[in-house]
């Protein structure tokens, strides 16, 4: 704890003594650097008319500045890799970060991104500051990677494309650019959703509301429920939609779904706000992923699009991302960028390079882009299998005649269990199987192996727990 030293020169025992019991108890003796200065002119106002000659003393107080802040709670996603880290059990099991690992529940680091950082040591590129919007060969190859490099809004030059900190900073700047330009505009969120998405809006200052997207009843899609509470928001809000693999629920609309949802926002002159994080990830195509997005942009209508690099090339740790604003006309995304780089200078001045070079090495480089795909589709098929086999160990040791095929019918990293925070809490406590309280499990952290166990573990707590 930091300590506030207060040295008493010229002052009187009892002023000495009337600043410790004015600390109560809080202080100890020791030595430091002068802070207060009593003498016969300026003393403890108090004990003005006495002096009893110079002593020195000098007190150190060990009263933060911060006491006042409480200790916040543990993130409800990385808190639960925190407690996984601290439990000894060998059959622990960490389902709770998206994040993907091998069939021997190692992390992976792509062939790809590894040939790319060879080719920048090769080069020796320099590490000078990127220009506030980020690196151009990133920001170009990861529009055209988003929409289709032939899309009319790319060849119109309407789309503002600004490099984010990932996926979580693109939304945030794109929260920011909301809460200056769309004053009072709210936020339409689907619940339920990622948990960092509240978080985000609440510090942007922008506010929002919830559109129902979850059944529990068929562990299914609410479209219904999605499309009236989309409906009843007031006109021209911001509807948050997850591009592909939602999260946490792993339902995504179907494309006729997607037309009527389209419709919809149109309408009420509503704006989509697309989170893709998971590009390529979900069905292992780039392109299938992107489809969402695109029918929107083909409508001709305005839209932002925060991507993240995290999941499909791997790159958590770099945070590499974009935000994406496509307007009308290409005057109006030149002011939308400038006004992008104005948030982003006083926040962070500009984005690191490291990612966004190995994004454009690869992504740019038809080998390489080949090669990615390659390995996105045998991640996105790892994830397959033990989804398959996940529903398999179930079907079959579940004798109750529950359905489970719902697991199947989800898709991308993510499973959720439709288990409640109580048999969640029993998945860890019991059996060490760590998960996020909402039941999602994150498939692409399960091996083939280990599908039986958490089987066991899921019937227990399904039926055991109320
Ligand atoms: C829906 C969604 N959006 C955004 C993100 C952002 O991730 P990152 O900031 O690592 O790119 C995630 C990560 O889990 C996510 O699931």
């Amino acid at each position: 704890m930091a300590s506030t030293m207060i040295s008493l020169a010229s002052a009187t025992p009892s002023a000495s003594l009337s600043v410790q019991e004015t600390l109560k108890g809080k202080t100890r003796l020791g030595s430091g650097s002068v802070s207060t200065l009593f003498n016969k002119e300026k003393g403890n106002p108090s004990n003005k008319k006495k002096s009893f000659g110079r002593i020195s003393m000098t007190v150190a107080v060990n009263v933060s500045r911060f006491e006042g802040i409480a200790m916040a709670p543990p993130d409800p996603i990385l808190g639960v890799s925190e407690a996984f880290r601290a439990d000894i059990d060998v059959k622990k099991l960490n389902l709770g970060v998206g994040a993907y690992r091998t069939e021997e529940l190692q992390p992976y680091v792509l062939d790809v991104v590894k040939k790319a950082e060879n080719l920048m040591l090769e080069r020796g590129e320099n590490k000078e500051y990127l220009p506030i919007e980020g690196l151009a060969a990133f920001n170009k190859v990861t529009a055209e990677l988003l929409f289709g490099a032939d899309n009319p809004v790319i060849e119109q030059q309407r789309v503002a494309t600004v490099q984010g900190l990932s996926g979580t900073g693109s939304l945030r700047l794109a929260a920011a650019l909301i809460e200056r330009y769309f004053p009072g505009a709210q936020v339409l969120i689907s619940s339920p959703t990622w948990g960092n998405h509240k978080n985000i809006f609440n510090d942007a200052r922008v506010p929002w509301s919830e559109y129902r997207y979850y059944d529990p009843k068929t562990v299914g899609l609410d479209f219904e429920g999605m499309i009236s509470d989309i409906k009843a928001a007031p006109e021209g809000s911001f509807v948050l939609l997850h591009g592909c693999a939602h999260n946490p629920t792993g339902i995504d609309p179907t494309p006729e779904q997607w037309e009527k949802i389209a419709d919809v926002i149109q309408e009420k002159n509503h704006i989509p706000f697309f989170d893709v994080a998971y590009q390529g990830f979900a069905s292992g195509s780039l392109d299938a992923d992107a489809s969402s997005v695109r029918l929107f942009a083909a409508r001709g209508m305005e839209l932002l699009v925060a991507q993240s690099y995290s999941k499909n090339l791997g790159l958590y740790a770099e945070r590499i991302g974009a935000i994406n604003v496509v307007c009308s006309s290409a005057d109006a995304a030149a002011r939308v960028k400038s006004q992008l780089k104005r948030i982003a200078r006083p926040m962070y001045s500009n984005p690191s390079v490291h990612g966004a070079r190995i994004v454009a090495n690869v992504v740019g480089d038809p080998a390489l882009f080949n090669e990615w795909k390659a390995e996105m589709e045998m991640m996105a098929g790892r994830i397959k299998n033990v989804r398959q086999k996940l529903f398999d160990s179930l079907s079959a040791k579940d004798k109750s005649g529950k359905d489970w095929s719902f697991i199947l019918k989800q898709i991308g990293m993510f499973s959720f269990t439709g288990l409640n925070k109580a048999q969640s809490d029993n998945m860890t406590n019991k059996w060490h199987v760590y998960m996020t309280k909402d039941g999602r499990i994150s498939l692409a952290g399960l091996s083939l192996a280990k599908c039986e166990y958490l089987a066991d573990a899921i019937i227990d707590s399904y039926h055991n727990v109320s």
